[in-house]
């Protein structure tokens, strides 16, 4: 585990983590992690070379041998998925593919040794408060009420992003939940600089003001 600075933002879709991410980052210095993308990685992966979804085996086998690399670009085995993580496709099959324990225990390692490697960031999923980072000094956990979220999502549909949430809050591993320690922030009608103004303070409350 990382002993840098790691900020967990959980929630779910379209609950405002990445926005929050990218205005702190620039406020911190630290990178951010959107962990959606790389379960997405997968799951686009796993549609290019054919394999069944329900093959558990050999879906984890490609999580694990994959090569992964998230920044600006989303690159899976050297090929640009950036555009296709966000598929009609991929939507439909990223829950079943993060709902396959050893696919998690794959990318929860790769997340933490970007962590390491990165001096720390902003790491932003569904488990990362509970799971990843259970020692994080700073937990958040976004909601909005579902008419927000499908707004903000409004290329997915509510429908869709409905189905997410519901099989991502009742799968057996890792379903999304508030971590204990974490700050519940509901940002349906909060501003984005409220948000962050908040996460500050936190933040200088855990390092004793040295950011
Ligand atoms: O954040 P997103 O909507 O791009 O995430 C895509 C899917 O990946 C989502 O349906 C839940 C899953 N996910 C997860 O299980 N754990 C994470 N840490 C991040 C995402």
């Amino acid at each position: 585990m990382t002993d840098h600075l790691v900020i967990a933002i959980d929630g779910p879709a379209g609950s405002g983590k990445s926005t929050l991410g990218r205005a702190l980052a620039g406020r911190l210095g630290l990178r951010t992690l959107d962990t959606g993308a790389s379960y997405r990685a997968v799951a686009a992966l796993a549609i290019r070379r054919g394999v069944a979804l329900d093959d558990l085996a050999a879906v984890a086998s490609l999580a694990s041998s994959a090569r992964l690399e998230i920044s600006d670009r989303v690159m899976i085995d050297d090929i640009d998925v950036t555009e296709e993580i966000r598929s009609e496709e991929v939507n439909a099959a990223v829950s079943v593919v993060a709902a396959n324990p050893e696919v998690r225990s794959a990318l929860v390692a790769w997340q933490r040794r970007w962590a390491d490697e990165h001096a720390g960031g902003i790491v932003e999923g569904r488990d990362i408060g509970s799971v990843v980072f259970p020692d994080a000094p700073v937990k958040l956990f976004l909601t909005a009420n579902v008419e927000e979220r499908a707004r903000r999502r409004s290329e997915e549909g509510q429908a869709s992003v409905e189905r997410r949430d519901r099989m991502d809050s009742t799968r057996a591993v890792s379903p999304l939940t508030t971590a204990p320690g974490a700050t519940v922030v509901d940002t349906t009608e909060m501003p984005v600089d409220e948000v962050v103004d908040l996460v500050l303070t936190m933040v200088d409350a855990a390092t004793g003001g040295k950011r």
